[in-house]
C-alpha cells in the first residue's frame, strides 16, 4: 500500500512516473468535459474520504474532479462534525471505520502527528493534502506546471522561492532534493528555513542557496515561486511577521533580476506579498498551475490505489 504523505519518502522514480501519467492523462482529455470519465476509468466503484480540518479550495475541489474522473467518488467529512472532533471517538477506531467504509483517506490538519496517526491506524491509503510540515499535492503538481510551461526538465531551471519558510517551501526544497534543481530561497534571517530540513535536502543536492536579500535569491531564475506571509492558523505576531517581509514582496522592479521569460506561479489563496502588477502580468500562470492540481492529484490517487501503470 503507498501513502502520499511527504514528497522525501517517495522514491523518486515513483514521482517521475506519477507526473508522466498525469501529462498522458491531461493530452488524452482536451476534448472531454469536466465531468466527462477517463476511458479507462481506472477507479470506477472506488470511494475516497476527504477531511478537512482547515479551510480549502483547491483541494478540495482538484481531488472531487480527479477521483470523478477517473470513474470513483468522494465524500467529504469535516473533523468536528465526527465525534473524533469533540474526543467521543479515538483516532483507532475513526481509522477502522474509515478503512471499512473507504478505499482511500486524504486529510488536511494542523497536526502533523495526527496524520502519521492515520497512517499507523488505516489498512487504506492515505494522502496529506497540507499538514504543518508538507503539502506535497501542491508541490508536485508545481514540478509538472514548471515542465509544462518551460518544456523543459526542472532540474535545467534556476528555481526560486521567495517569501515564508512554511510548509509549501518544505516540499520545494523535498522537491529539489528528488528532482535536483537549483533552488534559490529569498526571505529574512529570522525566517530561514528549518536546518534539519536542509541538511536532509543538501545530502542530494548542493544547489541550495539562501538569501536575505530579494534580489539576490531573484537572480537569473526561470521561475519564482511565492506564498503567503501568514499560512491558515500560523500563531504569530502577524503585523511584525508581515513588516519583517516588507522587503520580500514580488513586483514588477523584483521581477527585472530575474531572467525575462521568468514564469511566476504561487499556490494561492494569496495574501499581500505579491503586487497586482506581477499576479495579473502575463509572466503569472497561476490559473494553469492551479487547474493541474486536478490533473496531478488523478495520477497520485492511481500511485496510491495501485493502479498507476
Ligand atoms: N493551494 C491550495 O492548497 O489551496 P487550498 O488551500 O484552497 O486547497
Ligand atoms: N502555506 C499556506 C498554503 C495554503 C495552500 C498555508 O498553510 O496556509
Amino acid at each position: 500500500m503507498k501513502h502520499f504523505v511527504h514528497l522525501k519518502d517517495i522514491p523518486i522514480k515513483d514521482l517521475k512516473k506519477i507526473l508522466f501519467d498525469a501529462k498522458k492523462r491531461k493530452q488524452k482529455r482536451i476534448r472531454l468535459n469536466t465531468l466527462e470519465l477517463d476511458e479507462d476509468k481506472p477507479l470506477k466503484g472506488k470511494i475516497l474520504i476527504q477531511m478537512f480540518e482547515k479551510s480549502s479550495l483547491r483541494t478540495r475541489l482538484s481531488f472531487y474532479l480527479a477521483i470523478k474522473q477517473l470513474g470513483g467518488g468522494t465524500i467529504t467529512l469535516r473533523s468536528n462534525e465526527l465525534h473524533l472532533g469533540d474526543g467521543g471517538e479515538s483516532l483507532e477506531d475513526t481509522a477502522k471505520i474509515l478503512s471499512t467504509y473507504g478505499d482511500g483517506f486524504m486529510l488536511r490538519t494542523d497536526s502533523d502527528k495526527k496524520v502519521e496517526n492515520f497512517k499507523k491506524h488505516l489498512s487504506i491509503p492515505v494522502i496529506n493534502g497540507l499538514s504543518p510540515s508538507s503539502h506535497p499535492t501542491q508541490v508536485l503538481s508545481d514540478v509538472f506546471t514548471v515542465e509544462e510551461i518551460k518544456k523543459k526538465k526542472i532540474s535545467k531551471l534556476n528555481i526560486t522561492w521567495i517569501g515564508d519558510s512554511n510548509n509549501v517551501l518544505n516540499s520545494l526544497i523535498a522537491a529539489s532534493a528528488k528532482f535536483s534543481f537549483k533552488l534559490n530561497i529569498g526571505c529574512p534571517k529570522k525566517f530561514e528555513p528549518k536546518k534539519s530540513i536542509l541538511n536532509w535536502a543538501r545530502k542530494t543536492n548542493k544547489k541550495i542557496y539562501i538569501y536575505n536579500d530579494a534580489a539576490k535569491a531573484a537572480n537569473n531564475a526561470d521561475v519564482i515561486f511565492s506564498d503567503k506571509v501568514i499560512s491558515i492558523n500560523d500563531k504569530v505576531n502577524k503585523k511584525q511577521k508581515t513588516k519583517s517581509f516588507q522587503k520580500f514582496k514580488i513586483n514588477k522592479q523584483l521581477m527585472k533580476f530575474a531572467k525575462k521569460d521568468c514564469t511566476f506561479l504561487h499556490c494561492l489563496p494569496r495574501g499581500s506579498e505579491v503586487k497586482d502588477e506581477v499576479f495579473k502580468s502575463n509572466q503569472s500562470r497561476v490559473w494553469q498551475q492551479a487547474l493541474n492540481r486536478v490533473h496531478v492529484q488523478k495520477s497520485i490517487l492511481l500511485y496510491c490505489f495501485g493502479k498507476l501503470r
